[in-house]
């Protein structure tokens, strides 16, 4: 799995069975783009790159007036000197000055993934890796750029990242230090990104590349539900089965960009990185600042097989490796059934219940610490309420074990309360702007990560919880954005860089906790999936996906991580009827299915159900445990995007045995005919329904499809369980 470099052309061919990626150096200084997309045997730069002399150029060699840097298809953009598109760096000089010249200086190749200091980023593993590194200077103010590129053995990944270093006498300043820059040759693309809100997260946006540029970002402190930090681009007829894709993903959790123009002679720039806006970075003598890894995925399979890609690298080299192949447990949660009003024999008696019907892990979630009877008070007080729970966590945590179920608590460590001792004691621990109110959102205020003394106060605090109360699992919530990003520990001159400084101190912490703790299963969460992204994927191998657990809103919501993200990673809960979110009622078994569909857990009060629902859901739990390797470890495809029915189906298939599942949405009398193509069966063996016991060979299934009758009942769900007999 080699990447060549072709010394008498100048090319790196960075290659698998999967893809290609072709880099040029052009005139010994500028590193460009020449290809990406399905293998090549090799390059030989059919696709030369085009020379006018066009009008508005400007020419770094005054006698080649077809030479311009604004035209040429760069693999890292320049700065000041001609390439007026997008920029995916902006460094000011200690002179004030906002120029700079790298040219191309040397290369080493490897066959190693190093970590990115204090970031996460895909784990090399077993697999075999390639790593490129291409240095780039500036002899005038002696700067470096590194180009980072890893491709991994057998998946159609590559990642990319930057590394300034200043080997200079002068502080530098870093005003925008993207990760990544390419010019893809073409202009008649697609664009997909996933948008949305709290409760309504994940929605899909395509639309056709308009000239300019087009930017999806965040500037709340985190990754945000308002965007997803990924975007892809695709050919207008790509659909979910066939075509190309070229997707990229930020393994980050913090503010971001993710931008692309479309410029004037038919290419598009791409670029990932930290938000620049409200970003800089005093980068000083000797010193190199690491820009976050993007995750780049070529398909040629279409939207489902672009998610493949991501589905397996996150699964096999993103998250704690303690959790790759471990089964999850299925969960009970206590949220919306107690709210903050608990008990220790409310709980008790809840945890009591769960074991009966074979729930594996107890979560207490909020309301369980000090004072904590509504949302503005506690929250960094981090001990038990001894009004609600008289014995304490370590016997409450006793007692679950003892009902053979595992123990699990929520905490919120990012945030704290005004009403809070920790803020009595350190109130110069909250991100705050000296003489400026600190805005408030869920009336709570948001710990200043950038201090070590509060890093370490909640590895402490954390640290002691686990150990003592024997934790399993923990739900990290954090519910709002951040406000006043600014820190009493740095100086004037850094302020701008807290909001990366804040994120790099949360990835301290949990690197830390999930280090002594390796076994402890933590669970991300923001509001629900306000921070579902692959940098908190990285130590938090599940993340509970939305706070809406409505059957047919989370139908759309599954729908749309799933292009990113596997169910194993997507925690969801069976929860009650009226809704709470929304009001709608729903059947049971339909909200089983949408939860089976993710990592199941329940979300009720067992207690207030009737015999016969609390024997379905006995039922659906064991119907999951013994199908628990199908729907946690399977390849998950979609098979029809939600129409305006709300009809979408899905399915899990691995060697032996498939599930499809299609949820009918709303009932109309004029049903249409409706055939649903499997796809992805193997053509040539011979399955078996085990409901009917009828057999059919893979390839009728894919090509003719299964009927899809009518049902006079909404929401209702549609499964075919298929079971691999022989072949044919
Ligand atoms: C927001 C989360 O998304 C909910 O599941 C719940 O844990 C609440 N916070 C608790 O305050």
């Amino acid at each position: 799995m080699p990447i060549q470099f072709d010394e008498k052309n100048q090319f790196f061919h960075l290659f698998n069975d999967n893809f290609s990626y072709v880099i040029g150096i052009e005139k010994n200084r500028y590193l460009t783009h020449r290809y990406w997309g399905k293998r090549l045997p090799f390059y030989a730069g059919s696709n030369a790159l085009q020379r006018i002399d066009r009008g508005f150029a400007t020419n770094p060699f005054p006698e080649e007036r077809t030479f311009s840097l604004n035209e040429l298809p760069l693999e890292m953009s320049t700065q000041g000197n001609g390439d007026h598109r997008i920029p995916n760096f902006q460094i000011r000089s200690n002179s004030g000055h906002d120029v700079t010249d790298f040219h191309y200086q040397s290369y080493s190749i490897s066959h190693s993934k190093k970590p990115l200091p204090a970031l996460p980023s895909l784990r090399q593993n077993q697999s075999e890796v390639t790593t490129l590194s291409i240095r780039l200077v500036d002899s005038q103010q002696n700067l470096a750029l590194d180009m980072i590129y890893t491709l991994f053995e057998d998946l159609s990944i590559l990642t990319r990242s930057t590394a300034f270093t200043n080997q200079g006498l002068a502080e530098v300043y870093l005003e925008n230090a993207g990760s990544m820059s390419v010019d893809m040759a073409n202009d008649q693309l697609d664009l997909l990104t996933l948008y949305g809100s709290h409760t309504n997260e994940a929605n899909i946006s395509r639309q056709a590349l308009r000239p300019g540029i087009q930017k999806i970002e965040s500037s709340r402190g985190t990754s945000s539900p308002q965007h997803q930090p990924f975007l892809a681009l695709m050919d207008p007829f790509t659909t979910e089965f066939d075509g190309e894709v070229f997707a990229f993903h930020f393994i980050y959790s913090g503010n971001f960009i993710a931008q692309v123009e479309r410029e004037q002679y038919g290419s598009t720039r791409v670029q990932m990185g930290i938000n620049p806006d409200h970003f800089e970075w005093v980068l000083k003598p000797q010193a190199t600042f690491y820009t976050p890894e993007v995750v780049l995925n070529y398909s040629s399979s279409g939207i489902n097989g672009m998610s493949q890609n991501f589905h397996t690298v996150y699964q096999q080299h993103l998250v704690n490796p303690v959790f790759k192949t471990k089964e999850r447990p299925i969960l009970l949660n206590t949220w919306e059934a107690n709210y903050f009003d608990l008990s220790e024999k409310k709980l008790l008696d809840q945890a009591k219940q769960a074991a009966e019907v074979g729930i594996e892990l107890f979560v207490v979630d909020d309301g369980w610490f000090v004072d904590r009877n509504a949302a503005d008070s506690s929250l960094g007080d981090w001990q038990a309420d001894l009004k609600k729970l008289p014995n304490g966590l370590k016997t409450l945590s006793k007692n679950v074990h003892n009902l053979g179920m595992q123990f699990g608590l929520w905490f919120e460590p990012e945030m704290v309360s005004r009403k809070s001792q920790l803020f009595q004691q350190h109130p110069d621990w909250a991100l705050q702007v000296p003489s400026y109110p600190m805005t408030e959102g869920r009336q709570q205020l948001v710990l200043d990560l950038s201090r070590t003394d509060v890093q370490d106060y909640l590895i402490d605090t954390l640290s002691k919880q686990i150990q003592e109360n024997a934790i399993d699992y923990i739900k990290w919530d954090m519910n709002r954005h951040l406000t006043e990003v600014g820190s009493l520990a740095f100086s004037a001159k850094q302020q701008k860089e807290i909001g990366h400084r804040y994120v790099l101190g949360l990835y301290h912490i949990l690197e830390v906790l999930t280090t002594k703790f390796p076994n402890c299963l933590f669970e991300n969460c923001s509001s629900g999936g306000g921070r579902f992204d692959p940098g908190m994927m990285y130590y938090m191998p599940q993340t509970w996906t939305s706070d809406n657990s409505d059957a047919l809103c989370r139908s759309l919501i599954q729908y749309g991580y799933s292009y990113l993200y596997p169910p194993i990673m997507m925690g969801a809960h069976v929860s009650t009827v009226p809704n709470h979110q929304v009001g709608r009622f729903t059947p049971l078994d339909t909200r089983a299915w949408l939860a089976m569909s993710g990592n199941l857990g329940y979300e009720l009060d067992l207690q207030t159900l009737s015999s016969q629902e609390t024997e379905a859901i006995a039922k659906q739990i064991s119907f999951y445990k013994k199908y628990r390797q199908l729907f946690q470890f399977a390849k998950f495809y979609r098979l029809q995007a939600p129409n305006q029915l709300f009809q979408s189906a899905w399915l899990f298939i691995n060697e032996q045995e498939a599930m499809v599942i299609c949820f009918n949405g709303l009932a109309q009398a004029a049903h249409p005919i409706q055939h649903l193509k499997l796809h992805y069966f193997q053509d040539d063996a011979l399955y078996e329904e085990q409901s009917t016991q009828q057999r059919f060979s893979g390839v009728e299934l894919n090509q003719a499809g299964i009927l899809i009758t009518r049902i006079k009942e909404d929401f209702h769900t549609f499964v075919f369980h298929y079971k691999k007999v022989g072949s044919c």
